[in-house]
């Protein structure tokens, strides 16, 4: 009953999409760290998480019809009260509902409708579970609380720190996905998947020890634009992990808070390991996967002897 819609208008349609499930997912972890340790800072985040899955769905669809995803996003709600804040998400999930709607009525794909089905069904339950938390935030006297202003960040050397982590890691997670998006080759694209997840993790453990020091993790990007071949972004990556293993030692030694200090040191350690890993990588590539050379330096009998060939 419908007709396809050219692909073209899909992509833009799900790049519209992602760039509100990337708001979500940064709105939500922002509000999750405006609450205090405990069950409802758990629950925003877990729903987070869940909005990382439709990026993540939504960008194969994108990468399928030859696009390649945005990285941009769309606008989000980050300062007001906890009622307001938690308003804001119900709201939001509403929004999302209503745009997906109006996605699937335009678009003809069968498997695309399918998915944004699938999609409208979590968002669904979000808002159910927004408005839930709402009401026993507000039960518990907990909302009337008001979270510290947006951008304000508390003095110490330690919240420094973890302020520019934070920055550090939201950008690593957004690279990593670019790069997983935008990769041709399978294996390294699972691989920068993974890499996403772990620096998606460290990002949500630096925000918190930040909320915990009454400061607001800014989930904004590093200046700068990523590298536009596969194998420059590898060496951008590899240079990255190399100034962030650099930064999290000096940052081991100068906190005193032991819990900071066991926790910059064991992000340092998983840093480590994806520096030797994106290494390995980039030593193993075939390099016609990567980098086709120009004739004049592909390998000959006589370059490989290490002597002038003809
Ligand atoms: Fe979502
Ligand atoms: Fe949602
Ligand atoms: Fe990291
Ligand atoms: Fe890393």
């Amino acid at each position: 009953m419908f007709e396809r819609t050219p692909s073209q208008e899909v992509v833009a349609l799900l790049q519209d999409d992602i760039m509100g499930e990337h708001a979500a997912i940064v709105q939500y972890l922002r509000h999750a760290y405006s609450f205090p340790e405990g069950e409802f800072r758990a629950e925003l985040e877990a729903i987070a998480r869940e909005e990382m899955r439709h990026l993540e769905w939504l960008a194969e669809k994108v990468v399928e019809l030859g696009g390649a995803p945005t990285l941009e996003r769309g606008p989000a709600v980050f300062s007001g009260s906890l009622t307001e804040l938690l308003a804001a998400d119900v709201k939001a999930e509403e929004e999302a509902v209503a745009l997906y709607r109006r996605h699937i009525a335009a678009i003809g794909q069968e498997e695309i409708r399918e998915l944004l089905e699938r999609i409208i069904s979590d968002e669904e339950v979000h808002r159910q579970q927004f408005a839930k938390i709402l009401e026993e935030a507000e039960a518990s006297g907990l909302a009337a609380a008001s979270p510290q202003e947006a951008g304000i960040q508390p003095a110490g050397v330690a919240a420094t720190f973890l302020a520019q982590d934070v920055r550090h890691e939201y950008t690593a997670v957004l690279r990593y996905l670019h790069h997983s998006f935008t990769s041709s080759d399978c294996e390294a694209s699972r691989s920068m998947e993974e890499k996403a997840i772990e620096e998606m993790k460290h990002l949500g453990w630096l925000a918190e020890k930040l909320a915990d020091q009454g400061g607001q993790p800014e989930m904004e990007r590093e200046a700068g634009t990523f590298a536009a071949s596969e194998k420059e972004l590898l060496a951008e990556e590899i240079a990255d992990e190399a100034k962030a293993i650099n930064e999290y030692d000096q940052q081991v030694e100068a906190v005193s808070d032991p819990w900071i200090k066991a926790l910059l040191a064991r992000i340092s350690y998983h840093e480590k390991f994806h520096h030797k890993l994106l290494q390995r990588m980039k030593e193993e590539q075939a390099p016609t996967k990567l980098d086709v050379p120009s004739p004049d330096q592909r390998l000959t009998v006589g370059s490989l002897l290490g002597r002038e060939h003809g």
